[in-house]
This record gives C-alpha cells, structure tokens and sequence, in this order.
C-alpha cells in the first residue's frame, strides 16, 4: 500500500459546506507550511488550496520533527497530471516512507499493493485484469449493483425514521460491491476493515499502519489458498487460475488482493456520502437529479471533481534529482501531487468553486494518471451513478434530519460524513 495522508480519528462536529476564499489574508507561510486540512466541520477543500496554486504551485511542506522526510505540496493542474505520470516517481509503501527518527529496525512487512508494484508483472496483471473492470463487464454487473442498493435502502426503510445514510448505505454499498465482484468475503468485514484503515491512515498514525500489514497479508492469502482449492465466479479466482497458468507470478496476485481491500471501496465510500451531503443540502440539486435523469452521469463527473476527498493521498518518491519548474526535487525527496487542488484549479474549470452539475467540460484528474490510474474508474463512476439513482427512485423527498447535523473527524486530511440522518 503507497504510503497516504489519510487520517483518522474521532472528534465529531458540526458540518457547513466549504466555500473557498481567495484572498491573500489566507496566504499560508510558506516557512511553516503544514499538511493543509479541511476546514473543522467541513468536507474541505483546505483553505489554502488557491492561495499557494497562483503563489507557490510547487513548495516544500514543513514536516513532524519525527518524520525524517522532504515533502513538496503541489497544487495546480497541469503539474498534478505531468507528476501523477512521471516515472522517475515511485509510489513508496507505508513500511518504508515516512523515515522515523528513532525507528524500530523492524519496519513490518512492506505493503505491496499494485500501486507500489512496477515492471512486466505490473503490466501483465493489469492486462489479466482489464476486462473485469471494462465498461462491458461492469455495464452487465450493474443490475445486479442495483438490486442490492435497493434492497439495502429497503431495510433501512424498515429501520424507520431518522435513517443514518453513513451507516446504512454509502458505507455498506461499495464495500459490498467489492467482494461481490472480486470475491473477498463481505462477513470478514470487522477483520479486514480496521487493519486496511489503519493502512490508509499511515502518514498521520504510521506505527498503527506498519502493524497491520503483516495480518493483511496473511489474511489475503489465506483468501488465495481458498480460492486456489475452490475457484469460484469471481474475478480473484480468475486471477489465481492465471498465475496456476503462468501469465502472472503469486506476488501479482498478493498485490491485487491486498489492492482491494485497500484501495476497493473506502474511497467510493466517502465520495458518495459527501455527494448525498452536497445533494441534501441544497434540495434544489436533488430535485433537479430526481425530475432530470439524464443529468446524473454529469452531475456524477461534477461530483468527483468537486469533493475534496483526494487531498494529499498519492505520495511519491523521486528516484533521481529532477528538476521541475525552477525547483530541484532531490532523489528521495516526497511529491505529494494533491488531486483535489488540481481539479480546483479555476485556469481548467470556470467557477472550480462552484459545483456546477450541469458542467459540460470536466477532465478532472480524480482517477489519477499514468501507468497506475484507476483502474475501476468505470465500476466507481458505476456505483456512484447506482448509488444516487437508487436513492431518487427510492425516496424522491429525502431530506436531512432537523436538528441532526452530520458528524466528521476533524483530524483526518480526507474527510466524508460520520454520520449522516435523512428523513423520507
Ligand atoms: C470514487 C472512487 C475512486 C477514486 C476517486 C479512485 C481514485 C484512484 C486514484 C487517484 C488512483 C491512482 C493512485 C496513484 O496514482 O498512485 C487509483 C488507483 C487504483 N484504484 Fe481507484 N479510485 C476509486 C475507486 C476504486 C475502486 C472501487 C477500486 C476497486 C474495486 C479501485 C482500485 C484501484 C486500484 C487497484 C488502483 C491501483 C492501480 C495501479 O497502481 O495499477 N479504485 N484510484
């Protein structure tokens, strides 16, 4: 797993929508900069966001005096898309970046996703694994999605009213989903679900993070062996059967599996319970989605632009000195290219601030770039789509609870409602 600024926590307050000034009483110092966060209370994006795109698009980050690291932040499009793809960056495992002053030697086993994963192997396993991600093969999943959504939304019905969307739908959902289609099981969950969030979490809560990826690794292969014995309809026995035939070695399958319970669904997960927030909170925009349908898969693309959550999670690692407009970055300093800045970036998007679900032209840069792009950007964009459309059938008059404001986790640099109480 690429070493990530994901967060946790638990502090829980009150929500607004963020707006994004633009003015220079927000100019950070650049002496001191700090990891920027969402405003407390707020899905984000961090304040700072236009202020260092127009001043310093590329600037060293002021780093814990424990981390034994250079970062440099960088916020505008174009050089977020160039570094996203530059193959003198490798994506660095949780075990081995950040350096700790003071480390244990034992750095725990490196957790190789497919995202840390380079070379002819890399290449082979994307290839064994294109065609159950194709929009062809998604396209026919997707009323099975459907069916599950709905049934979901049924209990939560049933559950009665106020309904926490969090609890009952954006997090189940995706996770769902996932095992579905890949065939991790679903009823692992209280397992598998902690240790991979303490993954995510590794920049901000690093030693918590090394200690999980020796259990993530013997519970995936534990997954493996099952599938080896008993092949079923899934697409990681489908990925078994191509290493049993040669087309792959094991370690391929190891970073595929361990890639899912990862990078599978939480992002998924967050993406959608701050669309329904964005949604909810100006009812005008899920009216338009309900009585307009032809709107959503824009309106979905809008979306993804305009939620913050894709704030400082890639990092990477020069491999060479490079220079790069005017800086040098060192062989073995840190990039951290932060999506969500680049998709704000006004010189690409008119209005970037604005969430504008009619927006026509939108290469937002949410599903990365390069030999390491998403590659379930279709099975994503799917669940999104599903996910919002099952809803407007379901509950044309959904509303947010009075009273009830969503709860987030203030410490976190990527951030999606806590919980989140509808009425129908
Ligand atoms: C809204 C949802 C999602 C977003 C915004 C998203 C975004 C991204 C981004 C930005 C990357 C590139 C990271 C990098 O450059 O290091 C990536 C890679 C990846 N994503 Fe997604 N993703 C989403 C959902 C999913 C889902 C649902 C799955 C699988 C079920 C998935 C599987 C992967 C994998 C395996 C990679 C690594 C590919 C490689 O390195 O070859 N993602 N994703």
């Amino acid at each position: 797993m690429t070493a990530n600024a994901f967060g946790g926590g638990e502090s829980a307050v009150v929500i607004t929508e963020g707006a994004v000034p633009d003015d220079d009483s927000l100019m950070p110092s650049l002496e001191n900069l700090e990891l920027p966060l969402a405003p407390p209370g707020t899905m984000g994006p961090p304040e700072e966001y236009n202020w260092l795109r127009e001043h310093a698009p590329v600037t060293k980050l002021s780093v814990p005096a424990e981390f034994n690291a250079t970062i440099w932040y960088v916020t505008s499009y174009n050089d977020v898309k160039s570094l996203l793809a530059d193959s003198r960056l490798i994506r660095p495992t949780i075990n081995e970046w950040p350096k700790i002053e003071n480390q244990p030697e034992d750095i725990g086993t490196p957790l190789v996703t497919m995202m840390e994963f380079n070379g002819p192997q890399a290449i082979a396993l994307r290839r064994v694994v294109a065609e159950a991600f194709s929009a062809k093969t998604i396209q026919a999943y997707r009323p099975r999605m459907r069916a599950k959504a709905d049934e979901m939304l049924a209990d939560l019905a049933k559950r009665g009213q106020p309904g926490d969307i969090v609890r009952d739908y954006t997090e189940p959902f995706p996770l769902w989903v996932m095992c579905d289609l890949v065939g991790i099981p679903f009823d692992d969950r209280d397992h598998y679900l902690p240790l991979a969030d303490a993954a995510l979490g590794a920049m901000q809560t690093w030693e918590q993070g090394r200690n999980s990826t020796k259990e993530l690794y013997r519970y995936i292969r534990s997954i493996i062996e099952k599938k080896s014995r008993r092949p079923a309809d899934d697409i990681l026995s489908r990925v078994v059967h191509e290493w049993k035939k040669g087309t792959i070695d094991e370690e391929a399958v190891t970073a595929f599996g361990l890639s899912m319970l990862v990078a599978g669904y939480r992002t998924t997960t967050m993406f959608l319970g701050n669309s329904l927030l964005l949604l909810l909170s100006t009812p005008s925009r899920y009216a338009m989605l309900r009585d307009e349908r032809h709107r959503l898969p824009g309106a979905v693309e809008e979306l993804l632009r305009f939620i913050p959550v894709l704030n400082g999670i890639v990092v990477l690692l020069a491999t060479e000195d490079i220079e790069y407009n005017g800086k040098v970055i060192r062989s073995g300093d840190a990039v951290l290219p932060v999506i969500a800045a680049g998709n704000r970036d006004e010189s690409v998007f008119p209005g970037a601030d604005e969430l504008d679900l009619c927006r026509v032209d939108n290469p937002h840069l949410v599903f990365g770039r390069g030999a390491h792009n998403c590659i379930a950007a279709v099975l994503a964009r799917t669940e999104m789509a599903v996910g919002i459309e099952a809803l407007l059938d379901r509950f044309p008059n959904l509303r947010l609870t009075d009273g009830r404001p969503a709860t987030w986790d203030d410490s976190a640099p990527a951030k999606s409602p806590i919980t989140l109480f509808v009425d129908w």
